[in-house]
């Protein structure tokens, strides 16, 4: 190669990374450019994008996972290429998720965890399709064998997460929801009854509902269910949709009965990737036992020998978080488990502590026992203020804090809350840092009268 051709090449190596060809003009969005670039400048411009999202540690409306231990981080990068559908060609793997299943059945006071039925799914949107799933095929089989009509099933909750209005819209299902009234922002026994009739497929009590973050009376449920079968012969199941509650009651309130403990529930999801303390993507499902999922939606793997049940929407799905998740039992261990969970109570009871010193807004819970660690408000009826809860997450914003403002669904339409999951991570230092960037907020308002955008204007939350 000639020199001077030589000495160019060495000029392009140790260029710039903004003074190259690929920085000198706006990045393709919309088309696949014509030619690659090197992977350290494409590496650079994808990252730099990245600068303009939310600082996820921040985010303090999401459950999930956003801090890790660097462990976590090795062990996803070692997995990083291996397929969890793939049980014969990496049976670790599949004896590491069977092995969280068996934990959590045990957790959960399954009365045969050591052979229960359940696997992990990617979150806790996935495992519920598969809870409805079994109820509605085992609704389906017995109103077969009864000679009658199975055209018109529904399902029973409380206000629920959205994984449940796809479940019941995906596959036809009649969702009777209960609304909220003032000041009742979960389901109660009389209104589930009020709803049971032959073509229920099950009713879903939520342990730590998604707007307010309270616990749903499970117990309570499951007693006027079994009182329902007595006096009328409807055996309808309960599903206990435990996304946060699942990894949160069993080491907050180990005396609270929720979970298979009770004879009526039959089924149980909770999400790995929230208060289960795993990265983003994995969530599991369990049930009492084998004949509450009807062997006909099983898909059989044989691997080394033995017979490994699965039941999936996807195929192909990552295996590193469920690595991770049994890492993290190995790490905690029950009272690990114990002590995070209890540090995120006491955050969201110091930020309450903060809220109520204000005078200005009204608590809906405080993450205190029966909640989820978080906190949720609204403005006082009179309070002397002039923001709206919209105004104030905008102004939150600026800060970097993503702290959600939102109206409640029927019935409650016209109020407005705002909340914080106090996760593991978001330490009481922290919280303290918001506070005063609250207060400073307030005070904003109060200095800027004409600052204050027209109510549910303008807000990155409100839709
Ligand atoms: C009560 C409840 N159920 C289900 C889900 C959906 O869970 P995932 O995000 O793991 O799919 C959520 C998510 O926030 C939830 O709060």
């Amino acid at each position: 190669m000639p020199l001077h051709k030589i000495i160019h090449q060495c000029s392009e190596i140790t260029d710039d990374t903004y003074a190259c060809a690929l920085f000198s003009q706006a990045a393709e969005k919309y088309k696949l450019p014509p030619a690659g670039s090197p992977p350290r400048e494409a590496y650079e411009m994808v990252h730099d994008e990245l600068m303009l999202d939310g600082n996820a540690r921040m985010n303090l409306a999401t459950f999930c996972t956003t801090w890790e231990e660097p462990e976590v981080r090795r062990l996803m990068g070692e997995s990083l290429s291996k397929n969890m559908i793939d049980k014969d060609e990496y049976p670790q793997t599949a004896e590491i998720e069977m092995r969280c299943v068996h934990m959590l059945a045990d957790l959960w006071h399954s009365p045969e965890s050591a052979v229960t039925m359940g696997c992990s799914t990617t979150g806790s949107s996935e495992a519920a399709m598969l809870g409805g799933l079994a109820m509605l095929r085992r609704w389906k089989n017995k109103m077969k064998q009864q000679g009658k009509n199975c055209c018109r099933p529904n399902l029973i909750t409380g206000p629920v997460q959205i994984c449940w209005h796809k479940f019941c819209r995906y596959w036809d299902i009649e969702l009777r929801e209960i609304p909220f009234a003032p000041g009742r922002y979960i389901s109660t026994p009389e209104e589930v009854i009020k709803r049971c009739d032959e073509n229920t497929i099950g009713v879903v009590a939520t342990l730590g509902t998604t707007f307010t973050l309270q616990y749903e009376p499970v117990r309570h449920i499951a007693c006027a269910l079994d009182k329902l079968e007595e006096q009328q012969g409807l055996d309808i199941p309960l599903h206990v949709d435990g996304a946060s509650g699942g990894f949160l009651a069993p080491f907050l309130e180990p005396e609270l009965e929720w979970d298979f403990r009770l004879p009526r529930v039959r089924s149980i999801n909770a999400s790995g990737h929230k208060f289960g303390l795993s990265p983003l993507g994995v969530g599991w499902i369990i049930w009492r036992s084998a004949e509450d999922l009807p062997e006909e939606l099983i898909f059989n793997v044989n691997y080394l020998g033995g017979n490994m049940p699965t039941f999936a929407l996807n195929f192909s799905r990552p295996a590193g978080q469920i690595i991770a998740q049994y890492y993290n039992f190995l790490r905690y261990g029950f009272e690990g488990y114990r002590k995070i969970q209890q540090s995120c109570r006491e955050g969201a009871r110091f930020f309450a502590d903060y809220l109520r010193h204000t005078g200005l807004f009204e608590l809906i819970s405080s993450g205190g026992p029966g909640e989820v660690p978080g906190v949720c408000w609204k403005l006082r009826p009179h309070a002397k203020v002039n923001f709206t809860l919209y105004d104030l997450a905008d102004k939150l914003r600026t800060y970097g804090w993503l702290v959600p403002a939102y109206s409640l669904p029927p019935d409650c339409e016209q109020t407005v809350i705002q909340r914080i999951l106090v996760r593991h991570g978001v330490s009481v230092d922290l919280l303290e840092r918001l506070a005063r960037d609250m207060e400073q907020s307030i005070r904003f308002f109060a200095d800027h009268p004409g600052s204050r955008r027209a109510e549910g204007e303008g807000s990155a939350f409100h839709h």
